[in-house]
């Protein structure tokens, strides 16, 4: 079962008594890490009282989560939905209480859009989109047994999460643009550092020519690398890795060679939530999406950024 914890005085300042209901996907990576610390402190910053509750990647934690914050009358719900479906019926019954929901991060895939007030977050099939195109771009060096095929190995996040969906999708759409490159074999690691590890090591195993893992996000993109090195290669050199987050364990390991190139994805959300939840409680209205600016790293920028990176 999912742990749930109350923070934050509430109250205080030109925003009444603000308390929001935040439903977090679980501890599953860095990135996840790193959204949880912004969406708490914002909400200290803000002074909106926040219930915040870890729903260990399930997604009956998370619709039991969302039910107790409509019993307790929260004045707004914000959630990660861990997979796209299977919503409608906990967001018909907080829009029947009259509390307004934001997306964070995740969407769902519901036709009703009146369920929730905005959705905040990355275009992750654009993510899949960039890491596509250096695979395409790069294709020379990327083909390591220079064979005339460039066979990639993917890394899938978790099964029905949007941005696993979304970034298959985008990393499909570009790397189709050169038949040389084909997807050899796809596996979930659900977005962990053990996932990551033993997919690769399957891979390693029924696979006999790698040239690239592109990983759904650098926590995987870790565990592979262990599992290459396990198997006495080289990571970052006889097999190239690009992944998506650019968080600080990801740059480093991109900064060492150890990874080729890195997608952005933004998890300092919480500032924009916090804006965006007192607009909706006092009933402003708000754009129905709000998309995340990001970047892309290759190993000198890795280089050039890496000390100053915040997560
Ligand atoms: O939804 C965002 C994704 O979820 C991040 O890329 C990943 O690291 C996290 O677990």
């Amino acid at each position: 079962c999912g742990s749930s914890s109350d923070s934050g005085s509430g109250g205080s300042g030109g925003s009444g008594d603000i308390t929001m209901g935040f439903a977090q996907v679980g501890a599953e990576s860095g990135w996840r890490t790193a959204n949880t610390k912004s969406i708490q402190a914002s909400a200290k910053d803000a002074g909106i009282k926040l219930k915040f509750s870890d729903a260990q990647q399930k997604q009956e934690n998370q619709i039991k989560a969302i039910r107790s914050y409509i019993q307790q009358k929260v004045d707004v719900i914000a959630f990660s939905p861990v997979v796209e479906t299977g919503w409608d019926t906990v967001l018909q019954e907080a829009k029947r209480a009259k509390i307004p929901v934001i997306l964070t991060d995740r969407a769902v895939d519901s036709s009703d859009k009146s369920l929730y007030k905005t959705f905040l977050g990355s275009d992750f099939v654009l993510e899949g989109n960039k890491a596509g195109q250096w695979v395409v771009d790069n294709a020379a060096t990327n083909d390591v047994n220079k064979d005339g095929k460039i066979n990639v190995v993917e890394i899938q996040g978790t099964t029905g999460a949007a941005p696993a969906i979304d970034r298959k999708k985008g990393f499909e759409d570009k790397i189709s643009a050169d038949p040389k490159i084909k997807v050899v074999a796809s596996q979930t690691g659900d977005f962990t550092r053990d996932g990551g590890k033993k997919v690769m090591e399957a891979f390693l195993k029924s696979q006999k020519d790698i040239d690239v893992v592109f990983a759904h996000n650098d926590d995987e993109g870790l565990g592979a690398i262990e599992a290459i090195e396990a198997a006495g290669l080289k990571p970052g050199t006889d097999i190239k890795i690009v992944t998506i987050d650019a968080v600080k364990d990801g740059m480093t390991a991109l900064s060492e060679g150890k990874i080729n190139y890195i997608v952005e994805c933004n998890p300092l959300l919480g500032p924009q939530l916090m804006d965006l939840a007192k607009k909706v409680v006092a009933g402003e209205d708000v754009p129905a999406r709000v998309e995340t600016k990001e970047g892309e790293f290759d190993q000198e920028q890795a280089k050039a950024v890496l000390a100053d990176r915040q997560y």
